[in-house]
């Protein structure tokens, strides 16, 4: 498309190509496709086939790898990396970390609360306990894998051995009468006899969002803790073959057709 005469505003298919042209441009004239959850987010089920899609960007192929769009990873990622150039926002899970570590708690602690939300700042929120923990299970000890599952749900309960009272942020953000759901309910019945309740049950203590916002937390401080809590492979998260290589790699490439 040509330019275009100052003195008309742009009908909207005019703005409509203009915009696809931009977005072209920043793909390196690749085709980004958005999985269907991506379309879900915003109420509809439309699938649009790869046929039709190709049609409609002649000449074009579609993405197979890296999004131009997005911060550049490197060839063997570590969980630095995709804390640096993918999580979405950090100062939550570093407040969280950082309050464990003041607090004098062991790093296995401190680790369960720097990643407890990983999967809601790089992946998806909906069950985000039991999808961050599937991502760093291959990674972590079991206790730290454990208690980030089961946060999500412990976070609902009140245990005032601990002084945990139910979040008044869950009141103002789901109302008063908001109930958990039944698999939740249960999640926590099982939890409470667990030998790493008190783990879990520590994620929920630390964390708050209501922290100091002079409070100057930073990824550099926990370094040595993932350094020696976090088995970092060296093939590079994402391609080493355990059971959540697969999440890793598409969180670092979103927009891959396949
Ligand atoms: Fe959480
Ligand atoms: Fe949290």
């Amino acid at each position: 498309m040509g330019p275009h005469a100052a003195s008309r505003p742009l009908t909207l298919s005019e703005q409509a190509d203009e915009l696809e042209e931009k977005m072209m441009n920043e793909l390196n004239d690749k085709i980004a496709t958005k999985s269907a959850l991506f379309s879900m987010a915003d109420g509809n089920l439309d699938y649009v086939g790869g046929a039709e899609l190709q049609a409609r960007n002649p000449g074009k192929y579609f993405l197979m790898g890296a999004d131009p769009r997005l911060p550049k990873m490197p060839d063997k990622p570590t969980l630095i990396d995709f804390f640096k150039h993918r999580f979405v926002s950090m100062n939550h899970l570093l407040q969280s970390a950082a309050l464990a570590l003041k607090a004098g708690h062991d790093e296995k602690v401190v680790l369960a609360c720097l990643l407890h939300d990983v999967a809601v700042a790089g992946f998806v929120r909906c069950d985000h306990g039991y999808w961050g923990a599937q991502l760093i299970e291959p990674y972590v000890d079991e206790e730290v894998s454990w208690a980030v599952r089961v946060h999500q749900a412990l976070r609902f309960f009140p245990d005032e051995s601990i002084g945990y009272k139910y979040p008044d942020m869950y009141v103002k953000y789901f109302g008063p009468d908001y109930q958990p759901e039944p698999y939740i309910v249960e999640e926590y019945k099982r939890a409470r006899s667990h030998k790493y309740y008190m783990t879990a049950r520590l994620i929920c203590v630390n964390d708050i969002y209501a922290f100091d916002p002079d409070a100057k937390v930073n990824l550099d401080d926990f370094v040595d803790i993932i350094g020696r809590n976090f088995k970092q492979p060296k093939e590079g998260l994402g391609f080493d073959n355990t059971p959540s290589s697969h999440m890793w790699r598409t969180l670092m490439w979103p927009t891959r057709f396949l």
